[in-house]
């Protein structure tokens, strides 16, 4: 029935529909000429994004759990509006509510025959009253074409400052993790959420174990590059001058119900933070993006041989 009022309301004929699997979850399946996508409504959570002839350019566990209260392993969670524990109060979940929570529809729509975008919205209650005491409205407008831009806008519609720190938690499908490196954080320091010291690397980040890591003043783009998969996936920001990097390699791997054993050979995260130092004030009326566009860079045509010398 829900379904069925959101497709009337807001479906596209051929390029946008709502559908509520077996697992009870409503998600939109968009289609255009120049990539396809799902997101589920809960959590405002982009699970898919694969541009035309191309593997799918986010990684979703196969253990996921799709149920409420639990946030959806793979694609892209919101940690919102606190990214990591709560500052100042460790009974409350991990990443905020934002991932957990039921976000509505705003607006759909075919901008042309590449291009499609949705924008959700959650808003304050008296039950987010409970979590976090302040009144907003926050958006996601999810644009699907040959890049996936994606961008939470926080409203603040209280009459009091509030602070966040938030992070488009993006988990990209790799071929091997050896056969994977990220270039664009050289020479940024991080703080090592594992030891909690500070360091810098000179190098592309090549993961060969456990890594947990919040780049610090980092506003740049990343650059991970696949020789598995022969594609190089670009992430662009805006709004953000922090990116955290995380693989849980095995031995946490092993100790998620929600991620398989070996799973941590094909994801990697490389996510799109406001996080530690990195936070947010939004005064009353006033707003914050923090948008992240990502896409495959270009292959460069080989040149083609000239078989009459
Ligand atoms: C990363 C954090 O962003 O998310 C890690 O840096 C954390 O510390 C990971 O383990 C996954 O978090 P969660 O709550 O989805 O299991």
């Amino acid at each position: 029935m829900i379904t069925e009022l959101l497709n009337k309301g807001f479906g596209i004929p051929h390029t946008l529909t709502f559908i509520t699997e077996l697992d009870g979850m409503t998600y939109v399946y968009i289609t255009n000429n120049s990539a396809t996508a799902k997101i589920s409504l809960y959590g405002a959570q982009v699970l898919s994004f694969r541009p035309r002839h191309q593997e799918d350019i986010l990684w979703v566990s196969s253990k996921s759990l799709y149920k409420q209260n639990k946030a959806i392993r793979g694609g892209i969670p919101l940690c919102w509006p606190w990214f990591g524990a709560h500052p100042t109060d460790s009974t409350k979940q991990s990443h905020g509510f934002a991932r957990l929570s039921e976000w509505s529809v705003l607006t759909t729509e075919a901008v042309d025959e590449e291009t499609t975008r949705i924008i959700l919205k959650l808003q304050s209650s008296d039950e987010t009253m409970k979590m976090w005491p302040h009144k907003f409205i926050t958006t996601l407008t999810v644009t699907i074409s040959n890049k996936l831009t994606v961008e939470l806008t926080t409203n603040n519609s209280g009459n009091e400052p509030f602070t966040i720190t938030s992070a488009l938690h993006s988990y990209f499908n790799i071929s091997d993790i050896s056969k994977v490196a990220i270039h664009g954080l050289e020479n940024s320091t991080f703080l090592d959420s594992l030891t909690n010291k500070e360091q810098t690397e000179n190098e592309p980040i090549k993961i060969n174990q456990e890594v947990d890591r919040i780049y610090l003043d980092h506003t740049g783009n990343c650059e991970i590059k696949d020789t598995g998969l022969e594609r190089t996936i670009q992430i662009d920001k805006q709004g953000s001058s922090s990116t955290v990097v995380w693989n849980p390699w095995i031995d946490k791997a092993k100790r998620m119900a929600d991620f398989g054993d070996d799973e941590y050979q094909t994801m990697l995260c490389v996510e799109t933070t406001n996080a530690h130092t990195d936070t947010i004030e939004i005064t009353p009326d006033k707003d914050h993006t923090l948008t992240a566009v990502i896409s495959l860079v270009e292959q460069k045509q080989r040149p083609k041989l000239d078989h009459t010398k």
